[in-house]
């Protein structure tokens, strides 16, 4: 959510590039529940092999996180390494679609030598919660019947040629309306892949441009398409409209720790864009948690809880932990998704005072568990990694061949799949390296010699007794 920036794309290259960058979930979309409730199997899983019980556990507090009846606890996920907890939070977040903010962290991320823990946890939690805003602008809206970049010689360089206005007329069912608009205009206009026919509206104060969607004017006779047709406004062209907006607080602590910040929430919105860091205090969120309050009394805008998701949790220290409790008892708080794959081992943090420190489940005090509704993974069996691993290679472009498939399986019981998921892409370079069209079990037994698993790893490094800081 928060890592993928808008870039501008050229219109003709954007074909293959879907495919050339390959996420370790990509496979996954979703947690793959029947109107039920219950897990699906085999296709229409959304990718998912196994692990049915945890999917509808995890379904259930999905539901709740919507309903909003998940606040003031936590969801903990516990179990093997690489038995799919990442995979799962990102399936909640995909079952509670985009208009829910989700900010995926991990424990480690809190230690950094700038910011202090805490405050890095605070940072994270008012990322997770949202604020719907409804505001009434003052907006140009209308159907698109002409859209005209005027050029002009551009005086620094002989060829070039730059905008210099953009004509649009927009068209409601009262009249049309010829605007003459600024070049900067025009580049909004291009991101929002705006056409003739579109209705859109644009921001009198801002110049931002929003689609609102096509006209129905242009509506066709499928019944499967992916555009949205509306009807041509009514009213005048140049009116106030309702706006809503979608905002984290997090967004608003930004935009207010610079200098010159305007008070109303308008004004913060036209200075999201140019965000430069500047501390936010305490004191200032204080402030915004005000002023917030008394919009949501006002019925201007809508809290919106989202999901923030600590991976590794156990990375956490005990300053954390109290922090953490504390936060999940607070009236503004997301839902929180923690995973971890620990069994029993001591609290960070609380081994410092002496003695061996306290030892605990999942590394996590019990004050904290007590509140966690905790949902366990499963290890999975031969014939389940089998699947995920033909699904991996089919979303990777790889040919896996079925005898080096089964042998992939077999080290994965013994490893885990994780690892055994990673070793895809490097056989799949042996083979092309020996013309082999699909990865065969050379392959997979040439790996074995050129790469080795953690345990192996770990049982190596234990019997050479030759510890690499001596
Ligand atoms: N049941 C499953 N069906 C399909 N793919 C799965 C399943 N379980 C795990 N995977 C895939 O296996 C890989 C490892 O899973 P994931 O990263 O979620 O494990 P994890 O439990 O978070 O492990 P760790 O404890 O090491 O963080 C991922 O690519 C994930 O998408
Ligand atoms: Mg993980």
């Amino acid at each position: 959510m928060a890592a993928t920036g808008e870039t501008s794309q050229i219109p003709q290259a954007n074909t293959s590039a879907r495919e050339s960058r390959v996420a370790t979930h990509s496979h996954i979309r979703g947690l793959g529940l029947q109107e039920d409730g219950s897990a699906v199997v085999g296709t229409g899983s959304a990718g998912w092999v196994g692990q049915t019980t945890a999917r509808e556990a995890c379904g259930i507090v999905s539901d709740m996180i919507k309903l909003r009846k998940f606040s003031g606890r936590a969801l903990l996920l516990a179990g093997a390494p690489g038995t799919g907890k990442t995979a799962l939070a990102l399936s909640i977040s995909h079952e509670l679609g985009s208009k829910v903010p989700f900010c995926p962290m991990v424990g480690s991320e809190v230690y950094s030598s700038e910011v202090k823990k805490t405050e890095v946890l605070m940072e994270n939690f008012r990322r997770a919660i949202g604020l719907r805003v409804k505001e009434v602008k003052e907006v140009y809206e209308g159907e698109i019947s002409e859209l005209t970049p005027v050029e002009a010689e551009n005086p620094l360089s002989g060829y070039g040629k730059t905008i210099s206005h953009v004509v649009i007329s927009l068209k409601t069912v009262k009249g049309t309306k010829q605007l003459r608009l600024d070049p900067s205009i025009y580049e909004s206009i291009q991101k929002e892949r705006v056409s003739v026919g579109d209705i859109v509206y644009i921001e009198a104060n801002t110049g931002a441009v929003k689609r609102v969607g096509r006209s129905d004017a242009y509506a066709t006779s499928f019944d499967l398409e992916a555009e949205e047709y509306v009807p041509l406004p009514k009213g005048e062209v140049h009116k106030k409209k309702e706006v809503i907006q979608d905002i984290t607080l997090h967004d608003l602590d930004m935009a207010n720790a610079r200098p010159q910040g305007g008070q109303d929430v308008m004004s913060v919105m036209g200075q999201l864009v140019k965000g430069r860091r500047t501390e936010i205090t305490d004191k200032l969120r204080g402030e915004i948690n005000k002023v917030v309050n008394s919009y949501i009394e006002q019925g201007i805008a809508e809290l919106v809880p989202g999901v923030l998701f600590i991976d590794e949790v156990h990375m956490l220290d005990i300053e954390c932990f109290t922090y953490l409790n504390r936060a999940l008892e607070s009236t503004i708080s997301p839902h929180v998704i923690l995973a971890t794959n620990r069994g029993m081992c001591t609290v960070k943090g609380t081994e410092d005072s002496g003695g061996d420190g306290i030892v605990s489940p999942h590394g996590i005090p019990t004050d904290l568990l007590d509140r966690c509704m905790i949902i366990k993974t499963t290890p999975y069996s031969k014939e389940e990694m089998k699947v995920v691993l033909s699904l991996r290679s089919k979303v990777e472009g790889l040919k896996l061949g079925e005898a080096a498939l089964d042998q992939l399986a077999e080290k994965g019981a013994n490893t885990s799949l994780r690892y055994v998921l990673q070793t895809l892409t490097p056989a799949s370079i042996l083979s092309k390296n020996s013309n082999r069209a699909e990865i065969s079990p050379e392959d997979v037994s040439e790996l074995d010699d050129l790469f080795i698993d953690a345990k192996t790893s770990a049982d190596f490094t234990a019997a050479t007794r030759q510890p690499h800081s001596s």
